[in-house]
């Protein structure tokens, strides 16, 4: 504990020398969104976390979160240091994705407006038409299926196939998915409900269909925190990482949170609803990389560029 007290003084002292800012995501332990807290950094979705390091004018902006988080900040904000705990926090969604496949199958539909999620690396957001996060991903569908588009969706195949159903927009998916998410058991989840029926059901819409055909409220995780602080409710489920509860309980205090069931590892498993990227952010990692100023994100300039625009249209839209 007193480690634990000691590091947390010096990330404090460290992000002052250098000028540096703290944005943590949902999912990262609540020791780090306690900090990005308290010292006027931020803790959000990926949307506005994107938002937050745009506006921000620290020279240094630290994301604690996954790559594709650093990579955002980065293609926003050229010239300032995007530093990152540690570049191994991939994503299944980004990793399901690479680059060269996806402009194949991007190649062989040229007639479809392409749009990714945010979960994907800079190279596939330099292929895009629009980039977006799960906060604005159904009105987007919606706004381009009114302008009669029909669109190329990658990579998560759950939110593609959610916005499909919502938006009733022409979308050819990617066959990618969130190990988190995909998770979750909708036949625990109904015996669960029973059990409470009087508990108010929140899902993030990478979960599969029949998770969300269970679900009151679907939305990111943005959404589902407002959600937990508004519904008349007293107990929630919730289908998302269960970092989401620290923020959660903060919300909505005295109100009750349950962790929608998971299949998976069965009885071995503690935490099967923690994406296992978000984990590798830790104090000491956080401590590291400001002590020593690496690992920093670097993007190559002309696909920098090209993902810029994308990224940049989702921002207007959002706004
Ligand atoms: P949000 O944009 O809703 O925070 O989602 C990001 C993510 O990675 C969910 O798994
Ligand atoms: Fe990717 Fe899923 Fe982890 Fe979110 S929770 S970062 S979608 S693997």
């Amino acid at each position: 504990a007193l480690d634990r007290a000691r590091r947390i003084q010096r990330i404090k002292k460290l992000l002052v020398e250098r000028d540096a800012v703290l944005v943590a995501h949902y999912y990262t332990d609540a020791d780090l969104q306690a900090l990005a807290e308290e010292t006027g950094g931020y803790v959000s979705d990926s949307l506005d976390m994107a938002r937050f390091g745009h506006e921000h004018k620290a020279k240094t902006l630290v994301v604690a979160g996954v790559r594709f988080m650093g990579e955002t900040a980065k293609i926003l904000n050229p010239e300032k240091r995007v530093l990152m705990p540690t570049l191994e926090a991939t994503c299944s969604l980004d990793e399901s994705c690479p680059a060269d496949a996806f402009g194949a199958f991007c190649d062989a539909h040229p007639d479809r407006t392409v749009v990714v999620y945010a979960n994907t690396s800079a190279a596939v957001k330099a292929r895009a038409d629009w980039v977006v996060t799960s906060s604005i991903a159904l009105r987007l569908a919606r706004h381009l299926a009114a302008r009669g588009e029909k669109i190329l969706w990658a990579p998560d195949r759950h939110l593609g196939d959610y916005v499909r159903r919502e938006s009733g927009a022409d979308i050819l998916l990617w066959q990618g998915s969130c190990v988190v998410h995909e998770e979750f058991r909708s036949q625990a989840l109904l015996d669960l409900k029973k059990r409470y029926p009087d508990a108010c059901v929140l899902a993030h819409p990478e979960s599969p269909a029949a998770v969300l055909a269970l679900a009151d409220m679907i939305g990111s995780t943005s959404a589902m925190i407002e959600a937990a602080r508004t519904r008349p409710a007293r107990r929630f489920i919730v289908a998302t990482d269960h970092g989401i509860l620290y923020k959660m309980r903060q919300a909505a205090p005295g109100k009750e949170f349950l962790e929608a069931p998971t299949g998976g590892h069965g009885a071995t498993c503690k935490s099967c609803a923690h994406c296992p990227w978000m984990a590798m952010n830790t104090l000491a990692t956080l401590e590291t990389v400001l002590a020593t100023g690496g690992p920093e994100i670097h993007i190559e300039e002309s696909i920098r560029q090209r993902a810029l625009e994308p990224v940049l249209r989702m921002l207007e839209f959002a706004a």
